[in-house]
């Protein structure tokens, strides 16, 4: 008699979220508010921040590290809620770790969402992107932009100070003003009729009131929280593979490979309230 086995039927898993450190839990709390009903795995590695100033090959390293534990942990989905690693680790992990390491799986960035909405807001076809030395350096703003918006003129300023002021709590004193007036006016010399800048660092929305005073007039500044939040729900919405591997229920675990306490201490700033924080070790 020949017996049959059900085909094994994979258990649903959390969407697994990553950044360097705390900046990503402002993306987290776009997408949490947007679509709620799902669970999310957060990992910070705090341990190792900031990526920002690190070269190519350990962003890559790293953040293939945090892709692999959070697939262990049965993510089948994971975002990297960070620009550095958008920009110098996606790619590769997409395109030459993926297929060998778990080709069902998915890892989706930040940047290319932002890109295929930044032409909805300008109107001179200028825009500025503020980020680390690490994705300014990739160019993978401009790319982006250009592959959707040939048209549109991109001027980018690397703000590596900024991170430090956000994770020091220095976000509205005299050390902020300094620091964002400087780079603000950078920026604005490149091109005075830019008027759409982006905050493409995950750390940056935070520094927004300080950033809006050194703004120009009619500019608009924007964070990208809401846009790749709402990337997210329309990429579900066009994937239901994908869509039933995700398990529903609300909760969210977040794991730093830094110090716990210090984590969670941090995180009514950055995700608006405070949660508790594991310690993981990549
Ligand atoms: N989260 C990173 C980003 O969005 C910035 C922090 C870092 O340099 O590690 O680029």
């Amino acid at each position: 008699m020949l017996i049959m086995s059900k085909p094994s039927k994979k258990k649903r898993a959390p969407i697994g979220v990553f950044d360097s450190g705390y900046g990503g839990l402002t993306v987290l709390r776009e997408i949490v508010s947007t679509l709620p009903d799902y669970d999310y795995l957060y990992l910070g590695d705090n341990a190792r921040a900031p990526y920002g100033t690190r070269s190519f090959s350990t962003i890559y390293d790293y953040t293939l590290q945090a892709v692999k534990y959070l697939f262990e942990q049965n993510c089948p989905l994971v975002i990297l809620a960070c620009n550095t690693a958008s920009a110098r680790a996606l790619r590769n992990i997409q395109q030459k770790d993926l297929p060998n390491i778990a080709p069902d799986n998915r890892v989706l960035g930040i940047i290319r969402p932002t890109a295929e909405v930044i032409g909805d807001y300008t109107k001179t076809d200028k825009v500025g992107i503020l980020g680390t030395p690490g994705t300014v350096k990739s160019e993978s703003y401009i790319i982006e932009i250009h592959n959707q918006f040939p048209e549109i003129e991109v001027h980018q300023e690397a703000c590596p100070i900024w991170v430090s002021l956000v994770e020091n709590g220095e976000l509205k004193n005299a050390g902020a003003d300094y620091f964002v007036q400087d780079k603000m006016e950078d920026l604005f010399a490149k091109a005075a009729d830019i008027d759409t800048v982006l905050l493409g660092c995950t750390h940056y929305p935070l520094l927004s009131d300080t950033i809006e005073k050194y703004t120009p007039k009619g500019v608009s500044v924007l964070s990208q929280g809401k846009i790749v939040a709402d990337s997210l729900k329309d990429y579900l919405r066009r994937h239901e593979e994908m869509e039933i591997r995700l398990s529903k229920g609300g909760k969210r675990k977040f794991l730093t490979t830094g110090n716990a306490e210090e984590f969670s201490s941090k995180t009514k700033v950055f995700y608006g309230r405070k949660v508790k924080a594991k310690k993981v070790d990549l």
